[in-house]
């Protein structure tokens, strides 16, 4: 699909990544509108960017409805989705206190909240998406799902690296499922990317994940935009997953 063709909402746009895709998304003369549960950052990006966008939850059923309708309205039929939006809760499975010798587990809270954003967030997302583009017969459609290079299996990350191996192994059947309707979906895997959720890891630990990168640094918001648009041009990509890593493996 050429860009200037495209009508696209990205959840999460108020920071980080989804930021850049939207002012990319702009300036290649998409329509765009987005979401974020940020109203400050939602309300950057919309005046730095001349966008519209809504405070949506992308994990409540009636947030990701109301998204759709109001992007609709602002932009007309939706034919590219970027489920973006996603968080961290990290944790180890279980860690001993060295002192006390207690035994803590993961909360469930934190898996809950991470399986909510991240995984149930874009299904929620692509059957909405899919819903009305197979009802109004709209096509090309594409849609792309942001996973991780931490679906391998992250130390220290059960729920996230469990939300983006599901979301990979979604987007291979959501494909195939989906291409009898016109409809791509294709995923990107970044590494460590310069965003403020790598910011707010810790000195040592961002020290520590950049050392074995080939690359020797983290990747920037642009250099993922590039997969995003890899993604949407290219008619002949679905059910696979981009990977822009620096090289690492995990
Ligand atoms: N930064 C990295 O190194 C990295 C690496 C691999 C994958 N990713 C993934 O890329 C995506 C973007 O990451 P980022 O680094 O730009 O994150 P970020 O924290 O900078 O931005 C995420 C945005 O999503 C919004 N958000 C959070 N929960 C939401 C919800 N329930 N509904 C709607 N919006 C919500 C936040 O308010 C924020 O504006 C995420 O899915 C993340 O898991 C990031």
């Amino acid at each position: 699909m050429d860009l200037k063709d495209s009508s696209a909402i990205v959840t999460g746009g108020g920071s980080g990544m989804g930021r850049c895709f939207v002012e990319q998304l702009a300036k290649a003369g998409a329509r765009v509108f987005f979401c974020d549960v940020n109203p400050e950052a939602l309300a950057a990006t919309c005046l730095d960017f001349g966008v519209q966008g809504t405070l949506a939850d992308v994990s409540k059923e009636e947030d990701v409805a109301r998204l759709f309708d109001e992007a609709e309205a602002a932009i007309g039929p939706i034919n590219t989705l970027v489920n973006n939006a996603g968080i961290l809760r990290d944790g180890l499975l279980v860690k001993k206190d060295r002192s006390t010798g207690e035994v803590r587990g993961l909360s469930k809270a934190k898996w809950d909240a991470v399986l909510a954003v991240n995984l149930t967030g874009p299904f929620l997302c692509m059957r909405e998406f899919a819903t009305r583009a197979v009802q109004t017969e709209l096509r090309p459609a594409v849609a792309v799902n942001m996973s991780s290079i931490s679906r391998a299996g992250n130390y220290g990350q059960s729920n996230y690296a469990a939300a983006k191996a599901g979301l990979v192994a979604d987007t291979v059947l959501w494909a195939k499922e989906l291409a009898r309707y016109g409809v791509r979906v294709g995923a990107i895997a970044p590494g460590f990317i310069a965003t403020p959720m790598v910011a707010g890891m810790p000195a040592a630990a961002l020290e520590q994940a950049i050392a074995p990168v080939p690359l020797k640094r983290l990747g920037q918001p642009e250099e993922i935009w590039q997969a995003i648009r890899f993604i949407v041009e290219c008619e002949y990509f679905t059910g696979r997953v981009v990977e822009v890593d620096g090289g690492l493996r995990l």
